[in-house]
Parts: structure tokens; sequence; C-alpha cells
């Protein structure tokens, strides 16, 4: 006899308490100890530029483990974002292409800089920028690229760079969430002109909030300070840049020195981080495909993560027809943390917008006429208004995630024994699924 379905009334395969695995982020005692010591010894600012400072610290761990020339640390991801945009020189009136079912805070730094969205469409497989409609959308305007990469996935920057070397645009990498993602074994956030990084929450080095700028080219490095790190202009090589000091041009991105404390913190321990989550992951994504019915989808070849975001999909010929939310019904009873990704992946935080920047009443319109708030913010530097709104961006405006998918948890500790009972849930669940489908579906 089979081992009976949670959902109708057997126990459930999983029974190992989940939240230690699955927690994020993690601050321990260390973290803790470190914030303590800057308030006990009264260092909670870096007014003045200090070498040992948590956020010197902390900029020449990720400038090592990035492997570039230089880093700043901001006080989140955005800003990190404005400098890099600064940095390459956008400003005023300047055209930026980027993907428009990003998170806004890809978007909003384009007008921090007075700059002009322009949205291209994306490949419908990595949902990231599709370099030939990038493309199509340059004009005489255009000086740069956007370039988001999506929990491990990056974007395809080899077409991409082609692309904007073709044309003479800088490019920029939203690696905001993405550390630690490879691209042809290169780490995003070093393969274009100046990238940015978040430190908020959920990120793999995470410190509530935080921002780390990154470059290679000392010209970029030298504009980006100068917008708004005032502390840190005597240290720049070349002399212009130096006399700046004492002065910034329109913000002050100094990262708070408790961000900046446990980021360090949370960046020793990136190794250890980085391989619980690998292994994890392949233990978990081998579990699954041998249960027969599930499989994770085909990648292009220049993408090295093997488990993206999570998302598994199901061949429901092969599981009775099951339905999706009957599956998901049926996992969860047996105690899997699984959930349709559909319904995160597709909305705008905060809103109920679907994950499509065009569509926003900011840029598509609507009948309170807030479009108009975009143009009087950007004002007269704006030489032409793109066409935003439904039917510019056929793919993006298609984007559902695909019926067949579900998504898993991550798992940020070792798990080798919850992952064996997560096999079991699945077995049991694909074992019964006819018996499922019909006392569910019929
Ligand atoms: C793709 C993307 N870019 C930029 C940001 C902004 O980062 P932060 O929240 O650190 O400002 C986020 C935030 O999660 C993001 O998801």
């Amino acid at each position: 006899m089979k081992d009976q379905l949670t959902v109708f009334g057997g126990s459930p395969a999983i029974t190992l308490a989940q939240d230690e695995f699955t927690q994020w982020p993690i601050y321990p005692e260390t973290e803790a100890g470190s914030v303590a010591d800057l308030v006990r010894n009264h260092k909670l600012s870096s007014a003045h530029y200090n070498p040992d400072s948590p956020s010197a610290r902390l900029e020449r761990a990720f400038a090592s483990r990035w492997g570039v020339k230089y880093a700043l640390a901001h006080p989140n991801g955005t800003s990190a974002l404005q400098s890099a945009l600064f940095g390459v020189g956008v400003g005023p009136g300047d055209e930026v292409i980027l993907q428009s079912a990003t998170h806004p805070y890809s978007c909003v730094p384009i007008i921090g800089r007075g700059a002009v969205p322009v949205f291209a469409d994306v490949n419908p497989i990595t949902r990231l920028l599709d370099p030939s409609d990038v493309e199509r959308r340059i004009t005489s305007r255009t000086k740069a690229i956007l370039v988001v990469h999506w929990h491990g996935m990056p974007a395809d920057m080899d077409s991409l760079l082609k692309v904007a070397r073709c044309h003479d645009l800088k490019v920029v990498e939203d690696n905001c969430v993405s550390q630690g993602t490879l691209h042809r074994g290169r780490m995003c956030g070093t393969l274009a002109d100046g990238a940015a990084i978040s430190l908020q929450d959920g990120k793999l080095t995470s410190a509530g909030e935080g921002g780390i700028f990154l470059t290679n080219d000392p010209d970029v490095y030298q504009r980006a300070a100068i917008l708004g790190q005032h502390e840190r202009l005597k240290e720049l090589p070349d002399e212009k840049y130096r006399t700046v000091a004492g002065f910034c041009f329109g913000e002050k991105f100094r990262i708070a020195t408790v961000t900046a404390a446990i980021g360090l913190v949370q960046m020793q321990k990136w190794d250890e981080r980085m391989s619980v989550r690998k292994h994890n992951a392949e233990k978990l994504g081998q579990a699954i495909e041998e249960v027969g019915g599930f499989y994770f989808a085909e990648v292009p070849d220049y993408v090295e993560s093997p488990y993206l975001q999570g998302w598994v999909r199901f061949r429901p010929h092969e599981l009775g027809g099951v339905h999706r939310e009957t599956l998901i019904q049926a996992l969860q009873a047996e105690g899997a943390q699984v959930v349709n990704p559909a319904t995160r992946a597709s909305r705008i935080p905060h809103t109920d917008q679907i994950r499509a920047l065009h569509l926003h009443p900011v840029f598509a319109g609507n009948e309170v006429g807030a479009e108009e708030i975009l143009w009087d913010v950007l004002g007269s530097s704006v030489r032409q208004r793109p066409k935003y709104g439904p039917d510019t961006l056929p793919v993006t405006e298609d984007l559902e995630v695909p019926y067949d998918t579900i998504q898993l948890p991550s798992f940020t500790r070792p798990a080798d024994q919850l992952i064996a009972q997560y096999q079991q849930a699945f077995l049991k669940v694909a074992a019964q699924a006819d018996t499922l489908t019909k006392s569910y579906e019929s």
C-alpha cells in the first residue's frame, strides 16, 4: 500500500523544522559584536576617510572578491547605480536603455541623473535584455545601456557589449541582485564600464541596506567619487579630481559605518556561504530531477548557475495531468515550502502593477496625469519623449511565468537530510499524481 498523501489524511514526508535551513539573512553574534564595538568606541561616523575604517575595508574586500581595481561603498544599490551612471558620463537629456521587467530601482537612478529611460524588450528564456532589440532602440541621444542580471541569471553580455562598442555606448551592470553570478566563468559586475551591487537583506552579502560601486576604469571611478563622496577625494589619483576635495556634485553617498561593519563581517563568510548554497542547489536539483516528471529549464551556454531562482518545471502528462495549484497544495501538505512563482515574479513591489515599468502610470500615463510628473521632473533637457505604454514591448508584455513552473526554497545552511525528505515528498506526490488529479479535478 502506498504511503498515503497528507492531503488525504497521511503523514507529511517532511518532518524536520525548516526555518533554520531557509533563514536569510543570517546575522550571528560576530555581526552584533562588530556593531557593539563601534557604538562603545564612539566610532559611528566615517566623516574623515580612514583606510582602516569598516567602509574602506569593505571596499577592499569587494574589490578583491570581484577582482576589480576600484570599489566605492554606498548607502544602497540604488545610489551605487547613480554613481555608476554619473561615472560613465550619463547626464540630463541622455537616453539610457534598460529592460522594463525589472525592479523599479534599476530605473530610478537614470531619472536621478536627469536622463531618459528607454525600455527594450527581453529574451523570453532569460527574461533579460534582448541585444537585437536594444540595437533597434539606439538613437543619437543614447549614452548607455544599463544591463540587469537577475538572481543567478546573467544577461547576454557578449552580444550586449558588442552592440555597445559598435555604437560607442557605455555599459553599466545592475548586479544588485546577483552577487556571485558567473558569465562564462567571469563575475558579473566586472564585465563592463561600471557596476552596482546591493547589500540589502536577501542578498548573499547583506547588511540591512548598503551598496557597492565597482569599476576597473580610473576615470569612471574618479567621476563616480566626485558625485557624492567628498571626504574621499584627497585620495584620488588625478590632481584635477583631487582638487574637488571638500565638495561634490549633487549627492552625499557615504555608507553608514554600522552598515559597512556588518557587510565586512558578512564578506568574510563568502566562501563558506557560496559553497553551502551551491552544494544545496546541486543536491536539491539532482534529487528533484531523479523523481521523474520534474526538470530544470535549459539555459544559454554562457550561464553557469545550475539553480536559477529555484524554478522547477513539471511535465503534467507524466504526472497524471495534474494542475499546478493541485501539485503545490499536495507538496505543501507534505511540508515542502513550494510556491507558485508567478505571484511573486510578476508584480512591481508595493503595487498591483505587473512587473513591466513601461506600463506603470509614470510612463504609460493615467487619467490623473501621472506621466506629467515624469516630464516635469526631467525638465527641458529632454529632446524627445520615447513612446511608453502598451504594445511597445511585445515579449515583456507577454512574459508570464510558464504554467508548468513551481518554485523551491533556497537552503542557506547544510541541508542534506532535509533535501532527502524533499525528495521523498516529491516521490510520494508523483507516485499518486493520478489519484490526486482525479479527486481534485474531476
Ligand atoms: C534589480 C535591482 N536593481 C537595483 C536594486 C536596488 O538595490 P537597493 O535596494 O540596495 O537600493 C534592486 C533592489 O533589490 C534590484 O532588485
